[in-house]
């Protein structure tokens, strides 16, 4: 692959800005500088990036997969309204690239949000069919007994909605605590439940989707996996 349509790729720059930051000398990869606009590379050999001798992060093509152990305070969205995006939690160049978070998650909720550029695998992610359990970690207003849990279980009405809607299993860790399995991802879905069964959400942390976990990730933190 051309070497600038490989920085282009990594959202360097524009086609232009790419070839002249290779003739100015400002590229080096796996550790060699490349000065030469015809060069080229094997994407799946470059292990390491610098351009001004900054070290970027290479992203993974053609398609790539991010787990960001999302902080509170953060909205998913591109356009956010009212608290920073959670894009803005990655370098520059990765913000350039096109990339859409796999379903969301409230800006004060925490912990396991998937994002990609692969429209098929988000797909296949949120839709209902195919059923992938997401785990929440629920801090709730009032004590709870196993009627939560079992209220849950069964299926519970949602504001405005016509069909009941049944958690994939539910446990209470404490009578404040509950741990919470879900496989849809509808608006508000487990501040919902949870109300509609005579409780409230003090605080959410998602902490798995799939198999996906926070493990060894700080909040804010983000590492590329392979699905
Ligand atoms: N359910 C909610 O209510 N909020 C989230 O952020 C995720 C699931």
């Amino acid at each position: 692959m051309q070497l600038f349509k490989y920085l282009q790729s990594q959202g360097i720059g524009t086609r232009k800005e790419c070839l002249w930051l290779i003739e100015n000398g400002c590229i080096a990869i796996n550790g060699v500088l490349y000065s030469n606009p015809h060069s080229t590379v094997q994407p799946e050999e470059v292990k390491s990036l610098e351009v001004n001798g900054e070290s970027l992060a290479v992203v993974p093509m053609p398609y790539f997969y991010i787990l960001l152990n999302k902080p509170a305070g953060y909205e998913t969205s591109h356009k956010p309204q009212q608290y920073p995006s959670i894009f803005s939690l990655f370098p520059d160049h990765m913000r350039r690239l096109p990339m859409q978070a796999v379903g969301r998650l409230d800006a004060d909720t925490t912990g396991v949000l998937l994002i990609t550029n692969d429209g098929g695998f988000n797909h296949r992610q949120t839709s209902p069919k195919h059923k992938v359990p997401k785990l929440y970690r629920v801090t709730l207003k009032h004590d709870a007994d196993e009627t939560l849990c079992t209220t849950l279980k069964n299926g519970v009405l949602l504001h405005d909605d016509n069909e009941s809607v049944a958690a994939a299993d539910a446990v209470l860790e404490s009578p404040r605590i509950l741990l919470l399995t879900i496989t849809e991802g509808k608006y508000h879905q487990v501040k919902r439940m949870v109300a509609a069964a005579g409780n409230r959400v003090e605080q959410l942390h998602r902490s798995k989707f799939g198999n996906q976990t926070t493990e060894n990730l700080p909040e804010g933190g983000w590492k590329f996996i392979v699905m």
